[in-house]
């Protein structure tokens, strides 16, 4: 059976300071432990250390992920991030391919599949994004959009572990909107990410990799969407910012 998945993701919020309050405070509502749930937070880059000084002190029960990486080693690439910096410092997992990512940044999906296999190469969990606009929802095109994403994102992976990676299914059009996809919408697609997953990696290693949902998901709807068969989860970002909801969602997988 697949153990489900609570990730926070910060996006562009918190000082250090604030960060480590943030750690600190979801450190002690969660100090009895999540049971089966894994529960990762990924703080801005600059927050990174500060999180894992946290999580280090206070045995915390959740793990460092960061928001992005670059696929080169070292080198002349001002502003970017090198996956070793990233285990040098404690982080275990790293989003690639969020839609503000693409959006904004300009993401291929050939960037996404270059950072899935550096990070891959250093031992850290990708959290491979997906989603598609209002426009292909509407057109009727979402499921077909994904798994095109999907295929693109992993092209040339090899996966021995399901716990080597995780997906997380968003719909741009329900990202920090407050409109959430509704859990038959996110079983929709995030059924048609396993069928893909399986094609690409057989059946066994898809029937354990975590699919997680992602977009306005809170603690008042994540129960719906953990009764989906193939929703192993939430990636989390408005409401992972503080600690009390956050820990809510986590205690919400728990059950
Ligand atoms: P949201 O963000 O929960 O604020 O909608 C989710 C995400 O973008 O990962």
């Amino acid at each position: 059976m697949r153990s489900r998945m609570i990730a926070g993701n910060w996006k562009m919020n918190k000082t250090y300071d604030e960060a480590v309050e943030l750690a600190t405070g979801l450190a002690d509502e969660l100090k009895d432990g999540t049971g089966s749930v894994d529960v990762v937070v990924c703080p801005p880059a600059v927050d990174l250390k500060g999180v894992a000084e946290v999580i280090e002190q206070k045995k915390a029960p959740f793990a460092l992920g960061a928001q992005d990486v670059y696929w080169e080693e070292s080198g002349a690439y001002t502003g970017e991030t090198a996956p070793n910096m990233l285990t040098n410092i404690g982080a275990k997992y790293c989003i690639i391919g969020h839609s503000e990512r693409r959006g904004y940044f300009h993401e291929t999906d050939e960037d996404v599949n270059r950072k899935a296999k550096a990070l891959l190469a250093h031992n850290i969990i990708p959290i491979n994004c997906c989603g598609e606009s209002l426009e292909v929802r509407e057109a009727g095109k979402h499921v077909s959009f994904v798994v095109e994403q999907i295929k693109k994102d992993t092209d040339g992976i090899e996966l021995k572990d399901p716990n080597q990676y995780v997906i997380a299914y968003e719909p741009i059009w329900a990202i920090g909107t407050g409109k959430t996809a509704t859990a038959d919408d996110a079983q929709e697609v995030c059924g048609a990410i396993r069928e893909t997953l399986a094609s690409l990696f057989g059946k066994d290693l898809a029937d354990t990799i975590r699919v997680l949902y992602g977009g306005s998901a809170k603690p008042d709807n994540i129960a719906g969407f953990l009764t989906e068969e193939d929703v192993d989860g939430a990636l989390v970002g408005g409401a992972s910012l503080k600690a009390d909801s956050f820990a809510a969602m986590v205690k919400a997988a728990m059950n």
